[in-house]
């Protein structure tokens, strides 16, 4: 091989390596400490509420709205976490009184607060349309199942799970929401099963006596990627999740819980103790 030639060979590895090394970038694993910053609330959207085949929204849309028909009617809820995502709200639409939502960061907020004034750029209707077949019902209520859902929202608040209390809204409604859900959040919050078990906790007390807690995650998982990015997510058991729960002073047993486990992951709901 003469120089010239070893020359170039050298420079292709380099070239090569370098596209390696920006490769690897992109594969880079965020932490709940880039939150503020990576994560992209369109991107998110787009991601996981426009393919109606994503498993994630298909667990929560198969199988929420069965979950709501067998629970009374209730006067508050409270989505916790719920991102930008109104999904839950949907679900709920006709069998709460009042709505509200909260969530971590304030670029989400924002798109929540865009929704409930129609000034958001979003179209619900894959998921909407979703949950009406759940339903048994027409998609061509599509649009007004989305207006009730607005009407019944009634404000978006600041939550933390790490905080107790846990969201930050007048007092009258602290510890006061009949039911309190929170999807795919507490496992990407904590980093140790304590953090994981003191957030269920915090988020639990918001529930009222006699009040119903229905959360649904991602089991025996270490990361998952959403919005183009990868984010790290604590690996949790099944057995992990229900002593957490019991210790929230939720009723967990064979009998009263409704728990599913499908594709590595959970939906449960469970009624917390009256004292
Ligand atoms: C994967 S998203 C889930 C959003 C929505 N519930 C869903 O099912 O699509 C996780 C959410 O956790 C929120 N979050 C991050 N840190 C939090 C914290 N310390 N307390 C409560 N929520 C937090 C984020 O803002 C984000 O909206």
């Amino acid at each position: 091989m003469d120089f010239i030639s070893q020359q170039l060979q050298k420079q292709d590895e380099y070239h090569r390596k370098d596209q390696r090394i920006k490769a690897n970038d992109k594969q880079v694993i965020y932490t709940r400490d880039h939150f503020a910053t990576e994560f992209d609330t369109n991107a998110y959207l787009t991601d996981f509420y426009t393919k109606i085949d994503d498993p994630a929204m298909q667990l929560v849309l198969t199988f929420l709205p069965s979950i709501v028909a067998r629970l009374p009617h209730r006067k508050r809820l409270l989505d916790f976490g719920a991102g930008p995502t109104v999904h839950v709200a949907a679900c709920f639409r006709n069998n709460v009184d009042e709505v509200y939502l909260a969530d971590f960061l304030p670029q989400n907020r924002e798109e929540l607060k865009k929704w409930k004034n129609k000034e958001s750029n979003f179209d619900w209707t894959a998921a909407l349309r979703l949950l009406l077949s759940r339903e048994g019902k027409d998609w061509s209520l599509a649009k007004s199942t989305e207006e009730d859902a607005r009407n019944k929202v009634k404000d978006i608040f600041y939550c933390n799970c790490f905080e107790n209390p846990s969201v930050k809204c007048p007092s009258e409604l602290r510890g006061k929401f009949d039911v309190v859900t929170s999807f795919f959040t507490l496992e990407y919050c904590s980093n140790t099963l304590d953090e994981y078990r003191t957030a269920v906790k915090n988020v639990v007390d918001q529930v009222i006596p006699g009040g119903y807690y229905i959360m649904g995650g991602i089991l025996e998982e270490t990361w998952c990627s959403f919005g183009g990015r990868k984010f790290t997510c604590l690996y949790t058991t099944k057995d992990f999740v229900i002593d957490c729960l019991r210790q929230a002073s939720l009723e967990v047993d064979d009998e009263k819980t409704y728990l599913m486990e499908i594709n590595g992951m959970f939906l449960v709901c469970a009624k917390k103790r009256e004292n």
